[in-house]
C-alpha cells in the first residue's frame, strides 16, 4: 500500500504548530501541493522552509481562522492558486486549562471561535468547491477532551465535541457527493500545548509515564493517521472520530 498525493491540493491550518507542521511535511513528502496556513507568520515560514529543504511543494497564507472572512480566504487562495481543494485539514486550535468559573465571557467566545466556529466556517467554504469537483476530504483535529471531560478544558472540550458532531453531519449529508469527513482525537501529545503540565506534580515526564503506553503522542503519530485518513486507502472511512491516543480513551480512570 502506497499513499500518493501527487496532483492533490491539501490545506492544513495551524501549520506553524507541532501537529500542523508534522502533517504539512508528511503530506508534502507524499507528493501533495500543500497550502499551509497559520496566524503565526514566523512559525509558518519555518514550516515552509522545512518543506522546501525536503524538496516538497508548499505555499503559505497567514490567516486568523477565527475570522470567517480569513478562513474563507484560505479556501479562495487554494482555488485561485491550485484550482481547487482535495483535502481540508482543520487543525488549528488549542486551549490553556482554566477552571470553569474562571472562564470569562471573552475567553469563552475566543475558545469557541478557535476550536469550533473556525472549523465550521472553513468547512462550509470548502464544501461547495469539493462538490463542484466531485469529491474531497475534510479532516479535523479534535481531542479526547471532546469525548471525555478533562479538568479545566470545559469550553475547549465542548467545542471539540461540536467538531466531532459537525464531521459526522458532513459525512452523512455529503457522502453521496463523494466527500468524506472524519476527526482525529489525540490525547496529550508532546507539543507546546501541554507545556503547562510541567507545573503539575511529576511534570510532563510523570504524566507521560502514567499513559497506557508509557509515553505521550508525537506530532508524527497524528500526521501519519491524517495522511492515511485523507487518502483513498481510507475511502470507506466516513464520519468517525478516531482516537490517536495510545489507549487513553480505552482506559477507565479509577480514583485512587
Ligand atoms: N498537543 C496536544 O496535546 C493536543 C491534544 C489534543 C488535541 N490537540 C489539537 O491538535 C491541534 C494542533 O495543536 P498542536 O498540539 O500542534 O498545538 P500547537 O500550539 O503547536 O499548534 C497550534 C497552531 O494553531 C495556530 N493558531 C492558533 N490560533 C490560531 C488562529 N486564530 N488562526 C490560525 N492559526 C491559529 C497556532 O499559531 C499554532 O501554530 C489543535 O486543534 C489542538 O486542539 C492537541
Amino acid at each position: 500500500m502506497k499513499i500518493d498525493y501527487t496532483g492533490k491540493s491539501v490545506i492544513i491550518t495551524g501549520a506553524g504548530g507541532s501537529i500542523g507542521r508534522a502533517s504539512s511535511l508528511l503530506f508534502a513528502q507524499l507528493g501533495a501541493s500543500v497550502i499551509a496556513s497559520d496566524i503565526n507568520e514566523e512559525r509558518l515560514q519555518e514550516t515552509i522552509d522545512q518543506i522546501a529543504n525536503a524538496g516538497g511543494s508548499a505555499m503559505s497564507i497567514v490567516a486568523d481562522v477565527t475570522d470567517p472572512d480569513e478562513a474563507a480566504g484560505i479556501v479562495k487562495f487554494a482555488c485561485n492558486t491550485l484550482g481547487g481543494i482535495d483535502v481540508l485539514f482543520n487543525n488549528a486550535g488549542g486551549s490553556f486549562p482554566t477552571p470553569m468559573e474562571a472562564i470569562s465571557k471573552e475567553e469563552f467566545q475566543r475558545l469557541r471561535s478557535l476550536n469550533f466556529d473556525a472549523v465550521y466556517h472553513a468547512s462550509m467554504e470548502a464544501l461547495p468547491v469539493m462538490v463542484a469537483k466531485g469529491g474531497g476530504v475534510i479532516l479535523s483535529t479534535t481531542s479526547g477532551a471532546g469525548s471525555g471531560a478533562v479538568n479545566g478544558l470545559a469550553v475547549y472540550g465542548a467545542a471539540k465535541a461540536g467538531v466531532n458532531s459537525l464531521m459526522r453531519s458532513i459525512a452523512i449529508e455529503y457522502g453521496r457527493k463523494g466527500i468524506r469527513a472524519n476527526a482525529i482525537a489525540p490525547s496529550a501529545a508532546s507539543t507546546g500545548m501541554i507545556q503547562w503540565l510541567e507545573s503539575t506534580p511529576g511534570g510532563v515526564k510523570g504524566f507521560a509515564e502514567a499513559q497506557p503506553m508509557g509515553r505521550l503522542g508525537a506530532p508524527e503519530d497524528i500526521a501519519s493517521v491524517a495522511a492515511f485518513l485523507a487518502s483513498e486507502h481510507a475511502g470507506f472511512v466516513n464520519g468517525v472520530v478516531l482516537p490517536v491516543d495510545g489507549g487513553v480513551e480505552a482506559m477507565l480512570a479509577v480514583p485512587g
